[in-house]
């Protein structure tokens, strides 16, 4: 049956192949993100191919205003998404004390507070209906602390234990909570996070079976969903390794890759 799936981030990397995957199983599509010309060429591109209808709604959720213009729009046109994709989310690379707080706080609530309040408005719609599909992106970063990229590990490890806990709590009412951990993906990720000269990380993944494998995932209400075998022994060894020693790991790891950019002071 055709189901109306919201995405977040529709704009570029992951959030687009979410839309073409969900579009080519014959989805309707609500398109969120602040580039509105590009949601419009997603959507006339994926209604074209495969006769689905789209909607584009742009908005900045890292502002209340913008989340509660999504909200309008919905009750506007009566639309009560089957499928959330919390997916919208940036970083950024640097000293905490040297990034802007404007910055890592939009940051905060984007990655945390829009995904946690979105998934409030439809999981009641969705439970309801006795039928939902909710799956929020945080990453292989939700598994460790992150020194030069403080905020947004601890964004992460926030929506890992949010959705851990929500797939419990609604697992025998018919909605599906999943988390999905990408590792590094080839997206506008890194250059939006200040970091797009910074050597490729070994186990780059592409985005489009980064999308498959959260989404089969999400079908099979998998709580945890780590796509590729380099990102799924990086979070069995931080899961069995003691956190000092995942700390300071990181720590040398994201140092070496960052400083050399003058990321880090
Ligand atoms: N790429 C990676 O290596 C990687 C690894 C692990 C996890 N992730 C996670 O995957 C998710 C998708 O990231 P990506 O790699 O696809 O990055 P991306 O290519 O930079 O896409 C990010 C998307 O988020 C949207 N967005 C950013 N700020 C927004 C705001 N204030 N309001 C609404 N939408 C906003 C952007 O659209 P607009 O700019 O048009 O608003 C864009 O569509 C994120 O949650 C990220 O943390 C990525």
């Amino acid at each position: 049956m055709p189901k109306l799936a919201l995405i977040t981030g529709a704009s570029a990397g992951l959030g687009v192949d979410f839309a073409k995957e969900l579009a080519s199983f014959g989805h309707n599509l609500i398109l969120v993100a602040r580039r509105l010309d590009r949601l419009e060429a997603l959507g006339e591109e994926l209604g074209k191919k495969h006769g689905v209808a789209v909607h584009c709604v742009s908005c900045d959720l890292s502002s209340e205003e913008g989340c509660q213009k999504l909200l309008d729009v919905l009750k506007e046109k009566g639309l009560s998404p089957d499928i959330l994709i919390n997916n919208a989310g940036y970083g950024a690379c640097g000293s905490y004390d040297q990034l802007s707080s404007e910055n890592q706080m939009g940051m905060i609530s984007l990655n945390v507070l829009a995904l946690c309040w979105l998934t409030r408005q439809l999981l009641p719609d969705m439970l309801r209906r006795r039928q939902g599909y909710i799956l929020n992106i945080a990453s292989v970063a939700a598994f460790q602390p992150g020194p030069g990229m403080a905020v947004y590990f601890a964004t992460k490890a926030f929506v890992l234990s949010f959705s851990e806990a929500l797939h419990e709590e609604v697992l025998e009412h018919g909605v599906h909570v999943s988390c999905l951990c990408p590792g590094t993906t080839r997206t506008e990720f890194f250059s939006v996070a200040g970091a797009e000269h910074v050597p490729q990380a070994p186990g780059t993944m592409e985005s489009l079976p980064v999308v498959r494998s959260g989404l089969n995932g999400l079908w099979a209400n998998q709580a945890v969903i780590v796509p590729g075998w380099h990102n799924f022994i990086t979070v069995q060894l931080n899961r069995l390794l003691p956190r000092f020693v995942v700390r300071k790991a990181a720590k040398m790891i994201l140092l070496k890759r960052f400083l050399t950019q003058g990321n880090l002071s």
